[in-house]
């Protein structure tokens, strides 16, 4: 078996984390769901989701796999007693494999087109137009070479393994997004149009709120922000060294996954109705947004053109560090069954990373040549139905059937003082009766009341 790899530093983990969690779940997935599932109603039902569900469930995943020092599939499996459960917690963390290669199939599309993004803003600065055009023209030549060239570049990170690959990349260029964000969100309020766009971010429309559809979205977004259920989190847990205390890690993750997230809805949406103001069409005549995963590749660039030639750069730069945050996201997917497989065959890290990122890469190109049919349906069946029922999954295991003092032997291990705070009191019954609960009346609103 493989030597297991450790994050070198605390900062390492936190950014290495914050890096899986932080990626086009946040910049382009937030701000679309947003403006498609009613606004600040979303908004509001997003954020009390992930303090209520998602939260308890990310620390679920750190605490399992410090705990297990393994991937999702053997995790499960150390820390249940019975063959039933063995069996059982096998596979959910197969289920999980097969989740986390299907998000990465999608993932790389959406990854290729922030790279296309990239490069047509440096064609505009050297004015080559006609590169420009097929740079920006939806066509399936154009998602092809994209999606397999990010597919190339994270395979090459995770195959030079944890510390070398994974840590490096994080630690660089996150801060640098946070600081261009920031910077473009001043830009835009000053705006016409950016007021409108502020309150239809800010001031929610409760009767909204109750909608069965916006709230399951709002939980698989809440998920998927965090890299939840699919083992992302768990194999990141597991090479977080028993000094560290986890409490605190996990919270700074989320507060950083959360706080971009908001960010990016704050440049997003208020730039939405810039364009609007801008003459651009973003809704249909019934007032429905049309555009759909399109949205941000409509509204940015627009945004980006009112800023005279320094928009080319400014995109350039932009687009840079989106294709940056993905990869950070990417690499923390193809690293679940990566690790899976060198821990359960005599497979190097170097092949395994081949072999399934070479076979990701196909189920990409199978939903290219099937986009209309298939990409939306993935993304549905993945984040919006998976990640949720294996979250759930993860609380039955650490709640009933792991044992309570091995977890919370667990928890204490570098962590002084813990057994004083909130967190230690609440979140073993939390996770236990609670957690699962919500996700199951999540789940029957869903079904009986819309
Ligand atoms: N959290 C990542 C993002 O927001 C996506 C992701 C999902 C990463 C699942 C790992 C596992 O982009």
């Amino acid at each position: 078996m493989a030597v297991r790899g450790q994050f070198s530093s605390r900062l390492g983990f936190i950014l290495a984390a914050a890096g899986s969690a932080v990626g086009l779940g946040n910049i382009w997935g937030f701000p679309t769901q947003v403006a498609s599932n009613g606004g600040a109603a979303f908004v509001l039902v997003y954020l009390i989701l992930t303090f209520i569900v998602a939260y308890p469930i990310l620390m679920a995943e750190l605490v399992i796999g410090r705990h297990s020092q393994s991937n999702m599939v053997d995790a499960l499996q150390k820390i249940s007693a019975g063959n039933l459960a063995k069996k059982i917690g096998a596979g959910t963390g197969y289920w999980a494999l097969i989740v986390v290669s299907l998000i990465l199939s999608f993932y790389m599309i959406v990854a290729g087109w922030m790279i296309a993004y990239m490069f047509q803003a440096a064609t505009e600065v050297f004015g080559w137009s006609e590169a420009s055009a097929w740079l920006t023209d939806f066509s399936t030549s154009r998602n092809i070479t994209f999606s397999l060239l990010f597919a190339f570049m994270t395979i090459l990170i995770v195959s030079r393994g944890v510390s070398s690959g994974i840590e490096k990349w994080s630690s660089r260029l996150m801060p640098m997004l946070l600081v261009l964000i920031l910077l473009l969100i001043a830009y835009v309020s000053m705006q016409n149009g950016a007021v409108d766009g502020w309150k239809a971010y800010l001031v929610p429309d409760f009767s909204k709120i109750w909608s069965g559809d916006l709230i399951l979205s709002a939980m698989g977004q809440a998920f998927f922000s965090l890299s939840l259920g699919v083992g992302s989190m768990l194999i990141y847990g597991s090479y977080v060294s028993k000094k560290e205390n986890l409490v605190v890690l996990g919270a700074s993750v989320a507060l950083v996954d959360v706080g971009i997230a908001i960010m990016s809805g704050m440049l997003i949406i208020p730039a939405m109705y810039v364009a609007l103001a801008n003459g651009v069409t973003i809704f249909n005549e019934a007032g429905q947004l049309i555009g759909g995963d399109q949205l941000i590749f409509t509204v940015i660039p627009a945004l980006f053109d009112t800023m005279g030639s320094a928009g080319d750069y400014v995109a350039f730069v932009f687009f840079v560090l989106m294709t940056i945050a993905a990869l950070t996201s990417s690499i923390s997917m193809l690293e679940v069954p990566v690790a899976y497989t060198i821990e359960s065959t005599k497979l190097e890290r170097k092949s395994a990373s081949w072999l399934i990122g070479v076979f990701v890469a196909c189920i990409s190109l199978v939903l290219i040549f099937n986009f209309d049919v298939l990409f939306g349906l993935v993304i549905t069946l993945t984040t919006k139905y998976s990640q949720p029922l294996l979250g759930f999954m993860l609380c039955i295991f650490t709640g009933w059937v792991w044992k309570r003092d091995s977890i919370l032997q667990e928890i204490k291990q570098g962590a002084d003082n813990v057994e004083n705070s909130v967190f230690w009191k609440i979140w073993p019954v939390y996770v236990r009766f609670i957690c699962p609960l919500i996700i199951l009346a999540m789940a029957y609103h869903t079904i009986f009341m819309s």
